[in-house]
């Protein structure tokens, strides 16, 4: 997936005022360039404080571009996601009542005022984290997030180290200072960050990449993968995956499921060819058609296990483990533990199809 923040702010850093009304800070062409950038994604998030402050619909308001994404296949409003502890949402909010787009929750208890209306991803008391709202989206198909904030969600996912890009709008003509500002939104670019900078009527643009684009690289070898993975015989008792290693000094090496012995994974004989030839895999790139197993009974690790051990520093597959044999924490472990964990939901239908013989 990849995650995009977006925020308006004044020229002290402030994302609303103090007072009752929505502050407008973007002017007329910044509001424009929103609403094409929302056009380009799957889902929209914000914390439920900011339907709270603002009850927003969070819908594309321009006919032009709804009908442009129903002319490529997508919906015509983005799928529309919220997060709350404490459960405080009224179901007459206008992030539930308008708009025929899925609606999701991430809340940390059952809602029963706003199950008949939305679906709740209840985490029975536990603090939800950027990387398992990431890891819940993909699994329903999201592959370009929209963050739109507040302050609070956005410093959580740049905390998490989850967010691609930032796009930073500035109003230097607006200044509230302390008496008068509301939730403040302030970012220290990483040493790493590239940024391009654009003036838009009057508005300080700035459009930080934190982390690069790999789509490309990644498409090409994840393709690999999966080609790889018809090389592997049918059996009742396991997924065909195939897996390419891409070393920081850019060798390959590939390998499929059973291709040396009856109990190992894609990913475990990939990994033994790239040790065989002495390669390092510190900050290599695995490329999976498959999500890589958090379980394993017959053997004494999994993929996951595995590419923890080795210090790998990508991750990409194509689909999500089904949960046929175990429930697979393959992804989100590896998210949690730091690594860059990328699902291109659009290769899984190829996947799916390689296994056809366990769904029959
Ligand atoms: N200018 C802009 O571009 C822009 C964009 C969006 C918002 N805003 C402004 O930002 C302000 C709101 O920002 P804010 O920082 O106060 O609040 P916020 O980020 O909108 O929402 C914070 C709330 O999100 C929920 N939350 C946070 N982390 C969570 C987690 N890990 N799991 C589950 N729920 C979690 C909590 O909801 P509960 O309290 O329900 O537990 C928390 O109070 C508003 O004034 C709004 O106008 C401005």
């Amino acid at each position: 997936m990849r995650v995009i923040l977006s925020a308006a702010v004044t020229a002290d850093g402030y994302l609303d005022d103090n007072t009752p009304q929505r502050l407008m800070i973007s002017t007329a062409a910044d509001w424009e360039a929103v609403q094409r950038l929302r056009a380009s994604c799957d889902a929209i998030l914000v914390g439920a404080e900011t339907l709270r402050r603002d009850n927003p619909a969070l819908r594309l308001r321009n006919d032009g571009m709804r009908r442009q994404r129903m002319a490529e296949g997508y919906p015509a409003d983005l799928t529309k996601v919220v997060l709350t502890r404490s459960g405080r949402l009224d179901p007459a909010m206008r992030f539930f009542t308008e708009g025929v787009s899925e609606k999701i929750v991430f809340a940390q208890r059952e809602l029963p005022d706003i199950q008949p209306y939305a679906t709740v991803i209840s985490s029975n008391g536990e603090e939800h984290t950027a990387a398992f709202i990431i890891t819940e989206l993909e699994k329903r198909g999201i592959g370009r997030l929209l963050v739109e904030g507040g302050a609070e969600i956005l410093r959580m996912f740049l905390r998490e180290n989850q967010a691609d890009e930032l796009r930073l709008a500035v109003n230097p003509h607006l200044l509230l200072g302390t008496g008068r500002g509301g939730a403040r939104f302030q970012f220290e670019p990483p040493a790493t960050a590239s940024c391009d900078k654009e003036q838009l009527d009057g508005m300080e643009v700035v459009h930080y990449t934190l982390h690069p684009d790999r789509t490309e690289n990644d498409m090409k070898h994840l393709q690999e993968a999966i080609d790889e993975s018809r090389r592997c015989t049918p059996c009742r008792t396991s997924y065909r995956v195939g897996a390419v290693i891409e070393t920081d000094d850019g060798q390959l090496f590939k390998g499929y499921t059973h291709e040396c012995s009856a109990t190992h994974h894609a990913e475990q004989e990939a990994i033994l060819k790239a040790l065989e030839a002495g390669a390092s895999l510190r900050g290599a790139a695995i490329y999976t058609s498959m999500e890589p197993c958090s379980k394993r009974a017959s053997e004494p690790e999994s993929c996951t296990q595995l590419i923890l051990r080795h210090g790998f520093a990508r991750v990409v597959f194509a689909l999500y483990e089904p949960d046929c044999f175990v429930c697979c924490r393959g992804a989100l472990t590896l998210r949690e533990a730091g690594l860059d964990v990328r699902c291109y939901p659009k290769m899984g239908g190829q996947v799916r199809a390689i296994n056809a013989h366990l769904w029959q």
